[in-house]
């Protein structure tokens, strides 16, 4: 139950891919610190917003697509005539593909690129502002630790779009790091979810044997460094990319 000591007591938080898988889980624990939680999926996230309202937070559900320019500028408005702000930003939508590199079409490409790198590019532009104006702002951006693999897999077009979200953290992060605007990444392995296939679960299993890491992630392992990440506690770190992927990509 959120209260005026929660950490995020007073924040507006938005989260995008929010229906479910670790988008539910970040707008849960986002709420359980004491947010405001704005749900963004291309699905209902009714589902979601009826378990946050048990935690007396104020919630929105929209649906929108976060790659549709004029969308996402609705969904801005919207969330700034029913909270009049938005402190921190989830970049969380998005999906992989396995595809052998030279089987992927430009459309699949495009497809891929237009979910991945700009939805979160259109939802930071569309909200920075805001941020700006206040002096405070965190955006968060969910990568992939397959950027830091080497899985030859067919999943060249992913790891090609979650390196722009880490090249659009950093810079980001440079552009707003004297407002008050902390822009990171968080890198998760392969966490159970609706989207992760079989096929992944044995790849996977495959690597945590050669690579001795412990076992494979759930979402709630991943929403410890979010929550940090979004706090006061974090408002000297930006630009950064944590892989939480049980120790299996270093540095
Ligand atoms: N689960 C993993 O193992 C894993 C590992 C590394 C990175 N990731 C990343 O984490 C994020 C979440 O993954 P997940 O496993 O929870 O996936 P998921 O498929 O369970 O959830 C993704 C959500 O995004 C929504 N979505 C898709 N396209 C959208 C769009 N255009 N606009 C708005 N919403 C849209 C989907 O409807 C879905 O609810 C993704 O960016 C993914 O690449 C996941």
């Amino acid at each position: 139950m959120s209260c005026e000591s929660a950490r995020l007591h007073g924040r507006v938080a938005l989260v995008t891919g929010a229906a479910g898988g670790l988008g539910a889980s970040f707008a849960l624990r986002l709420a359980q610190e004491g947010a405001d939680v704005v749900l963004v999926d291309v699905r209902p996230c009714d589902e979601v917003a009826e378990r946050l309202a048990a935690l007396e937070v104020r919630t929105l559900a929209a649906t929108a697509d976060v790659s549709d320019e004029q969308a996402v500028a609705e969904l801005a408005a919207r969330v700034t005539s029913r909270f009049g702000r938005c402190d921190i930003l989830v970049n969380n939508a998005g999906f992989g593909r396995v595809e052998r590199f030279e089987e992927i079409t430009l459309q699949s490409w495009r497809e891929l690129m237009a979910v991945n790198l700009e939805g979160p590019f259109l939802m930071s532009r569309a909200l920075v502002g805001e941020m700006r104006a206040r002096g405070w702002g965190r955006i968060v951006n969910i990568a992939s630790n397959t950027f830091g693999m080497g899985l030859p897999i067919g999943f060249t077009h992913y790891i090609a779009s979650k390196g722009g979200v880490i090249g659009l953290t950093r810079a980001l992060a440079s552009e707003f790091g004297a407002h008050g605007i902390t822009v990171n990444a968080i890198s998760p392995g392969l966490t159970r979810t609706p989207s992760t296939t079989r096929k992944m679960s044995e790849q996977f299993e495959r690597d945590r044997v050669k690579q001795a890491i412990p076992r494979t992630g759930e979402p709630e392992d991943l929403v410890g460094m979010l929550a940090y990440l979004v706090s006061d506690d974090a408002s000297f770190v930006t630009g950064q990319t944590f892989n939480v992927d049980g120790g299996l990509v270093r540095g």
